[in-house]
């Protein structure tokens, strides 16, 4: 007998549940219909012509099952939780309570951690919380005056109006205040003694591949750029894009032009020839910088060549650019491969280093533009978010601080990319403002992909491209049966392998990780045991199965076909379960010991899933790591757990940060000496931040409720506006909720106090962490001369958070077809960048639409989820046949 191990079971399973985002939505395991579950074993044969014989000792001579030792977790019952017992209908045994409700999951700081806290209790926070809101002015300026100002603000700390029934909306901090944020992330820690200490690690993608710049080698070389910005004629308040990888000289960029009062706008290198001309069209930038080319994998990416068809295309909207400098990258380029404009392309190395490493400030209004970062919204053009320089340089210095309890012998990695918000506020200036050393990494783009990342609805798997091709025809077979199907190359931390990560961790001595719930959740796949999940997955294909991992254990979602009544789920020595006309039903078998895995070659006699599966991350020390940090997406509680007890040695806070682009900096953050923590929520608000929870009509509702989340009052990381459209930025944020700034998210507030944030509750869907707008995939896909119309909605993904589902609608006659549906994923690759690639085109002979043509993205969300007895009323649908023809073809 084998006793189960008790904390690995923790497992939930929802009978005959639907298709419930359970995985992802923190407040669906607070659900009744959650139960612990272990399914009594009950054998029967299997239905031998569904069945593939892997030639391999799982069948026995007849060809029926081997079934022996099934039932050996379930012997050990005795060893149960409290709740434990039958369940006679589904002929399972709970083996627990209901799923932690993780409201009532408190995971305290140790004594010794809160006792060298920032903020070591939340007596102290509620008092310093307190203060924020009740002497705003009094708090913020405290904070402020410990930088550098060459003239103190004015009378008033901040001047704002919040609401729109009283007129424009305004929000200003510090104004009349004269200061460089640049000055103060450099000089004045220099002048402080930090001039030796390491400002900028970097670490390249190739192991061996690194360097260092410390606080005055950074200045100095921030110097010579700004120096050479002005001289081409770059002056305060001009605009500068850069389109660079995650290199020093990104920060490095962004540093020399907040040095001379001019305004960066870094566009992620991801994003394609379109995107950038669009953004170079709105900001009619002085200059673009670049570098020739990146490697990922064995591929080099030509940036520069993108940003050539990017100036191209602006210059036709009568944008034209007059200087492009471009870093040369010679592992991925040579210089003479690299396309030339002559008297507008500059070698970055051929001109810099001429110029001095000296270079005046250029002392700027805090009210002065720092920086333009355009983020998705709900139409297809993107918003130019404007972020001014003293209240955001106050809010990330302040926020990075007290959120990740800085110590000034931290060393402080963050995996984002300098491309989006947190790349700004986490990676450059919340740091650096502290003093702070900052570990750069290339990225996880840059990788040879050994292995790939892939969902069908018979499982969602990380494989060896050489395991891949050779079982193509069993893929090819699965799709075609179950229709469903997303392959999804994700970035992912593995090169050259899935211990990368914590490799990086060891060497540098990183005590503070701040990274996404996505990067968390395929570390936490990683590993062997995927492999043997494959060997699994494909033995028992024979009906749909949904096959999951966590730090838990195996979730297998089982829906049983008319014409196999009976589901059998067998393999090496798991417990298994057979169950009759289930429906759907889901269940999660704990990580056994496995004796011996037949199914498996590789990886006979492992003595336990669970250790396999971490060993990437165990084999590492991470002695140094005291901190952990999350964001971009709700963290679902499992990959929290994971990241928790596996990375940090459950001896790290984990600070699940809720903020946005808008916001500059963080919002909704544990403070982590401070407060007991809740596997999935972001806790309580930051400094000088009020939340609230509003119903439809914008009413406040109070204690514990879930409804759309506002700020009331402004802060002093808020962005001012919309560049050049401020009557965007005053519908969007402020009119849906007269008098409060709308984000966009809904949350749930528990009877703690704590805040769940539960997702984008507009037409934004947050893939991997990154924003993109369904308006604006659309607009790509309709681009293309043979769609006619587009309607593109999020759908849950394991490891993305969401995917992107798009129904299209063909132009008259033109037949579906497999080259068709590539070709459209490439029109949106190609406008936007291949971040935003649908996972799944959907052929739509029509769109469900309402009488007045308004599309019901509802139904199109349903049909995507594969919820189709949730459609709800589709009688007020122009033509309710269409619904019955999009699930029709919902697997072809
Ligand atoms: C989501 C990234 C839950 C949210 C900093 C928000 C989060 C959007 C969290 C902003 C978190 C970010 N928990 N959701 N900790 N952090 N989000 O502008 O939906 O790229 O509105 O800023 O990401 O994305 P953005």
């Amino acid at each position: 007998m084998i006793p189960v191990p008790y904390n690995s079971i923790v497992c939930a399973a929802a009978a005959g549940g639907a298709r419930e985002p359970l995985f992802r939505n923190p407040s669906a395991s607070a659900s009744a219909s959650v139960y612990l579950l272990q399914f009594n074993c009950n054998r029967r044969r299997i239905n031998t012509n569904n069945r593939r014989n892997n030639n391999n000792n799982f069948m026995d001579s007849n060809n029926n099952m081997r079934t022996e030792s099934y039932l050996r977790h379930v012997d050990s019952r005795k060893l149960m939780p409290n709740g434990a017992g039958h369940i006679p209908h589904l002929k399972a045994v709970i083996l627990g309570e209901a799923l932690a409700s993780e409201e009532d999951d408190l995971v305290l700081p140790s004594k010794e951690f809160s006792d060298q806290a920032n903020v070591h209790s939340p007596e102290q926070y509620m008092e310093m919380y307190k203060r924020s809101i009740e002497d705003p002015d009094g708090f913020w300026s405290e904070i402020a005056s410990q930088f550098y100002w060459k003239q103190k603000w004015g009378e008033k700390v901040c001047d704002e109006n919040f609401d729109v029934r009283d007129g424009k909306i305004k929000i200003e901090w510090f104004k009349g205040g004269i200061t460089n944020v640049c000055y103060n992330c450099l000089d004045r820690n220099i002048e402080a003694g930090l001039g030796d200490k390491v400002a900028l690690y970097w670490e390249g993608n190739e192991p061996g591949l690194d360097g260092s710049l410390t606080y005055s080698q950074l200045l100095n070389q921030v110097c010579q750029v700004a120096n050479y910005l002005k001289d081409i004629g770059v002056k305060k308040g001009d605009a500068v894009i850069v389109y660079l990888p995650m290199i020093n000289e990104l920060p490095i960029t962004m540093l020399a032009c907040a040095r001379i009062g001019a305004v960066h706008s870094v566009v992620f290198a991801g994003f394609s020839a379109e995107s950038l001309a669009q953004r170079i069209t709105d900001c009619k930038p002085k200059a673009v910088i670049t570098c020739n080319a990146v490697r990922r994998g064995t591929k080099p990416i030509l940036l520069k060549d993108i940003v050539d068809a990017a100036i191209n295309d602006s210059a036709k909207d009568g944008v034209s650019v007059d200087v492009c400098l471009v870093y040369d990258n010679p592992v991925a380029l040579k210089r003479e491969d690299t396309k030339w404009t002559q008297g507008r392309d500059i070698w970055w190395q051929d001109v810099i280093p001429k110029y001095p490493s000296t270079c005046p400030v250029e002392w700027v209004d805090a009210e002065d533009p720092l920086f333009l970062l355009y983020t998705s919204g709900s139409t297809g053009k993107p918003k130019g978010v404007l972020h001014t320089t003293g209240g955001y340089m106050v809010y990330t210095a302040t926020t990075f601080k007290y959120a990740f309890d800085y110590k000034p012998s931290d060393i402080y990695w963050c995996t984002a990319d300098c491309g989006w918000i947190t790349g700004h506020s986490y990676v450059t200036y919340g740091p650096l403002l502290n003093g702070a050393t900052v570990l750069v990494y290339e990225g996880f783009k840059n990788f040879m992909r050994k292995r790939m990342y892939f969902t069908t609805n018979i499982g969602l798997c990380e494989i060896d491209i050489n395991v891949l091709r050779e079982t193509h025809r069993v893929h090819s077979k699965t799709t075609r049966k179950n229709g469903f199907y997303m392959a999804s190359y994700l970035p992912a931390p593995n090169y050259p392998d899935a211990g990368r990560c914590w490799d990086i961790v060891d060497k540098y001595k990183v005590s503070i990780f701040y990274t996404a719930p996505t990067l968390v959740r395929s570390l936490m796949r990683d590993g062997e045991a995927v492999r043997y999940l494959y060997a699994l997955m494909f033995t028992v294909y024979l009906c749909e199965i949904d096959l999951r991992i966590n730090a838990f254990g195996f979730w297998i979602r089982v829906s049983t076909h008319q014409h196999t009544p009976m589901t059998h789920l067998v393999s090496c020595g798991l417990p298994m379960m057979v169950e009759e006309n289930l429906g759907t039903c889901l269940i999660c078998i704990p990580f056994p010991k496995i004796s011996d895995c037949k199914l498996c070659n590789g990886l006979k006699g492992t003595p336990s899933l669970m250790k396999e599966l971490d060993k990437y991350v165990t084999r590492y020390s991470r002695k140094s790591l005291r901190v952990l940090g999350s964001v971009g997406e709700p963290i679902n509680p499992s990959a929290w757990r994971w990241f928790y007890n596996v990375v940090g040695d459950s001896r790290c806070p984990i600070s699940d940060t809720w903020w946005q682009t808008e916001t500059g900096g963080f919002m909704i953050t544990p403070l982590p000496g401070a407060w007991a923590q809740k596997p999935g929520s972001a806790t309580f608000p930051f400094f000088g931040i009020q939340p609230v929870i509003v119903d439809e009509k914008g009413v406040e509702i109070d204690g514990e409720c879930s409804g759309y989340l506002c700020i009331k009052k402004s802060w002093p990381g808020a962005f001012r506006t919309l560049y050049g459209d401020h009557e965007r930025y005053e519908t969007t944020y402020f009119k849906p909720f007269a008098g409060y700034y709308f984000s966009g998210d809904g949350c749930r507030r528990d009877k703690d106090g704590y805040h769940w944030l539960t997702g984008r509750v507009d037409d934004v869907i947050n893939v991997s962490g990154h924003r993109i707008g369904t308006a604006e995939v659309e607009s790509a896909l309709v681009s293309h001369p043979q769609c006619a119309e587009a309607a593109v909605v999020g759908v849950e993904h394991e490891v993305k958070g969401q995917g992107i589902y798009a129904f299209v609608t063909l132009v008259d006659s033109v037949p579906y077809s497999e080259d068709l549906r590539k070709d459209l994923i490439l029109t949106v690759r190609k406008q936007i960048g291949a971040f935003a690639a649908p996972d799944k085109i959907h052929w739509a002979p029509g769109l469900p639409k309402t009488r007045s043509g308004k599309i019901m993205r509802r139904i199109l969300r349903k049909i995507a989820a594969r919820q189709l007895d949730e459609l709800g009323d589709t009688s007020t649908l122009a033509d309710p046949n269409v619904v019955k023809q999009l699930i029709e073809l919902s697997d072809s």
